[in-house]
């Protein structure tokens, strides 16, 4: 089960992990900070002190996007009954006295669901550490740490178990479902990637090098406002400027660091380039752009057009596909023919 914590001290994160991993998936919501835009999943914790009125306000703003969220535990030290009553006002469905005791809540709420079938709560573990492990690569990238090859590398491998076991369409659907923004976008471009490798038959090896790739693509993105980045509707020209630098932001935040190939750096850097030489940030073309790049570049777009937006529905698969059969001259042809049962999901 996926246990969101939020927190006005990052420094009580390692021991609420300590307390929750490998059992249940901590992914870290810093008051302030940037958060996953989850809809509808797990259990949320929060422990903030409640005596300070602007933090309380920053809570009640992310609280508003975790309103999808049934079970919310509120960590009150002392179980002072002003704080006690603040916290029910704001939402709580439960209130300790000590971060500790919500390990049995959250073992409860576990039990109460799994006894009412809640297949997500049952089944959903691989999904659950794979979304946790994206998480916390892209609040650290965020917060202005370098980029832990560790948690792309395990976010990977979760989502291409996940992928392999179930097929591409519970996850788009279950990625769809949960989370939203540029989170959502990441997550669904690996699973498309990864479904292309398996689908096309690439090895064991190949597939964990596309899917890589696909991981870490955007990750230039977590140095875009968000106001930018999760805009809805039109950017105007200033705007759109600042986003399209997120391909090289991503290259510099992932030069030099160790267990980073080339041909990763090349794919963030290059998964806007069209072979026309129509792209951006290089205007590189055919002869100039890899195969592993052209792949994600195609697993790329259509996982944007079938992004699930608040305020539109997501486009039909096919209709998507038939996008990508219009870009003749920009993706390779016989790529985009074979991305067609990837695409279809049949
Ligand atoms: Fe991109
Ligand atoms: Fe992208």
């Amino acid at each position: 089960m996926l246990v969101y914590f939020v927190t006005d001290e990052p420094t009580k994160l390692p021991a609420v992990r300590a307390m929750f991993e490998p059992q249940h998936a901590v992914v870290p919501w810093l008051l302030g900070g940037d958060g996953t835009r989850i809809r509808s999943h797990g259990v949320l914790m929060v422990d903030v002190d409640l005596r300070q009125m602007p933090r309380v306000d920053q809570l009640r703003f992310i609280l508003r996007d975790l309103a999808g969220i049934s079970e919310k535990l509120f960590v009150v030290h002392n179980l002072s009954r002003s704080m006690v009553a603040q916290a029910y006002a704001l939402g709580a469905t439960a209130v300790v006295s000590r971060a500790k005791e919500a390990i049995a809540k959250v073992a409860q709420i576990e039990a109460t669901e799994a006894a009412a079938g809640d297949k997500a709560a049952i089944s959903g573990s691989e999904m659950d550490e794979g979304v946790a492990a994206f998480a916390s690569m892209f609040s650290n990238v965020r917060l202005g740490k370098p980029v832990k090859v560790a948690d792309a590398k395990r976010a990977t491998s979760k989502i291409i178990n996940r992928v392999g076991q179930d097929g591409l369409s519970a996850w788009l659907d279950e990625v769809r479902r949960y989370h939203e923004g540029t989170f959502q976008h990441c997550l669904l471009v690996t699973g498309v990637a990864v479904g292309f490798a398996l689908d096309i038959g690439f090895s064991g090896a190949d597939v964990s090098r596309l899917g890589l790739a696909a991981t870490l693509h955007d990750i230039g993105k977590a140095r875009i406002p968000l106001s930018i980045l999760d805009k809805p509707g039109r950017l105007d020209p200033d705007e759109e400027e600042i986003i399209k630098r997120h391909p090289v932001i991503g290259y510099d935040l992932l030069k030099g660091v160790t267990g980073i190939s080339q041909e990763i750096l090349d794919g963030v850097r290059h998964h806007h380039e069209y072979l026309d030489g129509s792209g951006y940030p290089d205007g590189l073309k055919a002869s100039q752009i890899s195969d592993l790049v052209r792949l994600l570049t195609i697993s790329d777009i259509f996982a944007a057009l079938i992004e699930s937006r608040t305020y539109r529905p997501p486009m039909p698969r096919p209709a998507a596909y038939q996008i990508l059969c219009g870009m003749e001259g920009k993706l390779e042809g016989s790529l985009v023919r074979a991305f067609r049962s990837v695409a279809l999901g049949s």
